[in-house]
């Protein structure tokens, strides 16, 4: 028995980086996968490894930046497996174009963040709560980042779109905790994936080794390690858990930059 047989889980942004991290991990615990990602490569590919593993998946061609795309996509995730119990809000985008201050960034990329990073969560769930309600629960975990807790300078559209989406979890976890439809959120530090990487200029292990120095587990993450983290919270376990945040980022927040590393030695 999987801890998640016969249930159906929709990952935005789910063919690569943490979104594929959490679409195997949920489909290696017996859910039912819908991949919504933009990518028809590496989407094919997550959706065909998973099929042919002996899991279920399916793959849908999607473009978050479009308001009319999350209704399709719970719609096509309903017709092919009949419901959905658990939506990852994961989908997520950081353009190096984005690194300026409010002044220089243009309202295209605003435009483009805020709609993909927040405006897709409340429609991907306004579309999907109604078939939670027919199952009697539910459970849904956008993916925000320490970046919605903490801030660091050239990243006003990123770091609106993080805070945004832990202030809709809290939100909506109060409308619909009586339906027993969960909402949470968790926050990554740095984590090994193509959006990181894209981000980073020079050589990218020697940039993943300092950065790693920056969380006190010495490393930076790997997408599974948010997998199982959702795993948990989207699990029955976790039926009293709502409205919360979960960070996981190697201790990296529990660290004051008042800590020069001498204290005690
Ligand atoms: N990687 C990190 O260090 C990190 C840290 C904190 C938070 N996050 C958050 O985690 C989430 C996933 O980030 P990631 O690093 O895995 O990103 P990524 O860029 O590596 O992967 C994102 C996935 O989303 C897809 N995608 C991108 N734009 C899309 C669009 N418009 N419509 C549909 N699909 C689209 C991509 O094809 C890809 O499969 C994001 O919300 C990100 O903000 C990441």
């Amino acid at each position: 028995m999987g801890t998640h047989d016969n249930k159906v889980a929709i990952v935005t942004g789910g063919a690569q980086g943490i979104g594929r991290g959490v679409v195997d991990v949920l489909s290696s615990e017996g859910a039912k996968v819908c991949i919504a990602d933009i990518s028809d490569e590496h989407g094919q590919e997550a959706a065909e490894t998973i099929n042919k593993n002996g899991g279920s998946a399916i793959f849908v061609k999607a473009n978050f930046e479009k308001s009319d795309v999350p209704e399709k996509v719970v719609n096509e995730c309903v017709s092919a497996f009949g419901g959905v119990d658990i939506l990852i809000n994961n989908v997520g985008i950081q353009p190096p174009a984005s690194y300026k201050n409010v002044e220089e960034t243009p309202e295209d990329i605003w435009d483009a963040i805020l709609n993909v990073n927040l405006k897709s969560y409340y429609l991907m769930s306004k579309y999907a709560i109604p078939h939670m309600r027919k199952n009697g629960k539910g459970a849904i975990i956008h993916i925000a980042s320490v970046q919605g807790l903490q801030s660091m300078r050239g990243v006003p559209a990123y770091a609106a779109s993080k805070g945004g989406v832990l202030s809709l979890t809290r939100n909506m976890s109060l409308d619909y905790a009586k339906e027993q439809i969960r909402v949470m959120a968790i926050c990554p530090g740095a984590f090994n994936t193509p959006l990181l990487r894209n981000s980073m200029a020079g050589d990218i292990e020697e940039g993943f080794k300092t950065m790693g120095e920056a969380h006190p587990i010495g490393r930076i993450g790997q997408p599974e390690e948010i997998g199982h983290a959702a795993s948990f919270l989207c699990s029955d376990k976790a039926s009293f858990i709502t409205g919360e945040y979960l960070v996981v980022d190697g201790g990296m927040m529990a660290w004051g930059n008042w800590d020069t590393g001498d204290q005690g030695e």
